[in-house]
């Protein structure tokens, strides 16, 4: 299924890409947003590209072949966009945008194993080319480990029961075998979400670090945004949502000194406007035509300087 990019006008507004301007898109996918910024920034604004899963740069070369001479595209993680954008000359580009999460492709690729809607291998890198899986992690961490990553990335209630489960049928080579064992030991009510649900989004963060990238990524992103650029975030789950949210209220804030301190004495300087205090959520319309942006959070900031 060809993936449908989330909140795509929303982004389009808040980057107000302008012809000339230089644009990254560090999770280009099926380059859904990524032809939004080149056709607003036609004739000549470009677009450097990253993505970890090479299919999906594949897919973003062919989608965008009409615009081949101003794009880019990167097999690479978007936290080091740095260093990938120095290795190519160019230093501050005028707006940025991630989407974090699956494609629509990658979800309906029973290979990758990141649904437990299809049988397949338990893998769930987005870079296949990474040696460690979620087959590793579940056949190798210990009972507690297992409990703290399905309690900590999957906010689960029952994660130690989980991971007694996982212990004592080990190994466990598959996504059905890893669901059908989840839904034995975890009530299963058929108004709620599939009681796998937050285990295999745990094991996907911690196998793709996905945490550790965006805490990485934001101040990356602003050291290279030009002054007046912008910055947009779409998150699918709280603990990215968090994230972005206490990076963007630290940076917009003169000083973050503790409020016991009764005179400034970090220095700190404001180096974003937060373009809304609030994230901006799709519209009913959206959701019902795409029911994968029901749970989509954007945020967005201009750095100052
Ligand atoms: C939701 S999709 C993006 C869809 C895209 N906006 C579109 O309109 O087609 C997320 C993409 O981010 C990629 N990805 C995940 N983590 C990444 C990272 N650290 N660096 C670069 N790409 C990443 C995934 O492989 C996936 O293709």
């Amino acid at each position: 299924m060809q993936h449908k990019p989330v909140l795509y006008q929303e982004v389009l507004d808040i980057l107000q890409p302008f012809p000339g301007g230089l644009y990254v898109d560090g999770t280009v996918g099926g380059g859904g947003h990524s032809r939004g910024i080149l056709e607003r920034s036609s004739p000549d604004g470009k677009l450097i590209g990253f993505d970890r899963d090479p299919a999906a740069l594949t897919l973003a070369e062919s989608n965008l072949a009409e615009f081949t001479d101003r794009v880019l595209l990167i097999h690479g993680s978007y936290h080091e966009l740095a260093l990938h954008l120095n290795n190519q000359n160019f230093h501050s580009v005028d707006g940025i945008l991630i989407d974090l999460g699956l494609s629509s492709m990658q979800l309906d690729s029973p290979e990758r194993g990141f649904s437990f809607r299809y049988d397949a291998p338990l893998d769930m890198r987005f870079d296949p080319g990474q040696p460690f899986s979620a087959f590793d992690l579940v056949n190798e961490s210990t009972r507690e480990e297992l409990a703290e990553i399905i309690f900590k990335y999957g906010e689960d209630k029952f994660s130690r029961k989980i991971a007694d489960a996982i212990i004592r049928n080990r190994p466990l080579a598959t996504t059905q075998e890893l669901a059908e064992i989840i839904q034995r030991v975890v009530p299963y009510s058929k108004s709620k979400i599939h009681p796998a649900t937050r285990t295999f989004q745990a094991l996907r963060i911690v196998v793709n670090k996905e945490l550790d990238a965006l805490e990485d990524f934001l101040p990356a992103a602003l050291e290279v945004l030009k002054p007046g650029g912008r910055l947009a975030v779409i998150a699918f789950h709280s603990l990215e949502d968090r994230i972005v949210k206490k990076y963007f209220r630290q940076e917009s804030r003169d000083c973050i000194c503790p409020p016991q301190v009764p005179v400034c004495v970090c220095g700190h300087q404001a180096r974003i406007k937060e373009i809304s205090r609030r994230p901006i959520y799709p519209g009913d319309s959206e959701i019902e035509e795409n029911p994968r942006a029901r749970s989509a959070k954007l945020r967005a900031a201009e750095k100052i300087f």
